[in-house]
């Protein structure tokens, strides 16, 4: 494969990224404005590196063909939403999944069903058209919704991870998973508290 139509192929998701990304930032400032509320703690995104790309390309085992990299790897374009809540989070999915542009692809909810090591996460799979000169191309994005303990939690998995070269001790992931517990217990009380400060105000969208 050339260097050069690499480049090119990953152009596509380098445009069709602030395609996605351009919506939570706009849902942010109008609930700010509207509701006095902000729903969304950060947003960050990123585009594969060739380097990451070709070592996912051959630990999938994916044909050495841009369809077929097109079609096995979604995310190449990533975008993580952090919020403050869990509810948060569904509402900035169910907001962004149903905008007329977006087609959900695929949704693997690990808030409803965390995985066996602890990670939650709402994850989405949506394309988005990306308009060249040749013509329209729907481009795959992957969007995670997280809250903030949710985020602390897998972001010390992700280095342990890695710092033990995908080998955990047992002892270690039995302490993660039990650190997620009680990430997932802390988000359910900021919640609760959040919920009794801020109480139901009639006339305004409760997030
Ligand atoms: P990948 O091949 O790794 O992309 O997994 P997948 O195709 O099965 O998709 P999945 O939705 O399970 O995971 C996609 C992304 O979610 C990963 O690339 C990570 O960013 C994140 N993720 C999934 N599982 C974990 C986990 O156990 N720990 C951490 N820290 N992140 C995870
Ligand atoms: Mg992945």
């Amino acid at each position: 494969m050339m260097r050069d139509e690499f480049q090119r192929f990953l152009l596509e998701y380098q445009f069709g990224l602030p395609e996605v990304e351009t919506k939570p930032g706009i849902l942010r400032d109008e609930f700010l404005l509207m509701h006095d509320y902000n729903p969304i703690e950060h947003v960050s995104s990123r585009v594969k590196t060739a380097d990451s790309l070709v070592d996912k390309i051959s630990r999938k085992g994916v044909e050495p063909s841009f369809d077929a990299i097109r079609a096995a790897i979604t995310d190449i374009a990533g975008i993580r939403v952090t919020t403050s809540f869990t509810k948060d989070a569904y509402r900035l999915f169910d907001l962004l999944t149903q905008q007329d542009d977006i087609t959900v692809r695929e949704v693997k909810d690990y808030i409803a069903r965390p995985k066996a090591n602890g990670y939650k996460s709402l994850h989405v799979i949506v394309d988005v058209p990306v308009f060249l000169s040749t013509g329209r191309v729907d481009v795959p994005v992957e969007v995670q919704f997280r809250t903030i303990a949710m985020d602390f939690w897998a972001s010390l998995e992700h280095k342990i991870y890695y710092k033990y070269d995908r080998l955990v001790p047992d002892e270690l992931l039995a302490e993660l998973k039990d650190a997620a517990d009680t990430a997932a217990e802390l988000d359910a009380r900021m919640e609760r508290l959040h919920r009794q400060i801020r109480g139901p105000r009639p006339g305004v969208v409760s997030l």
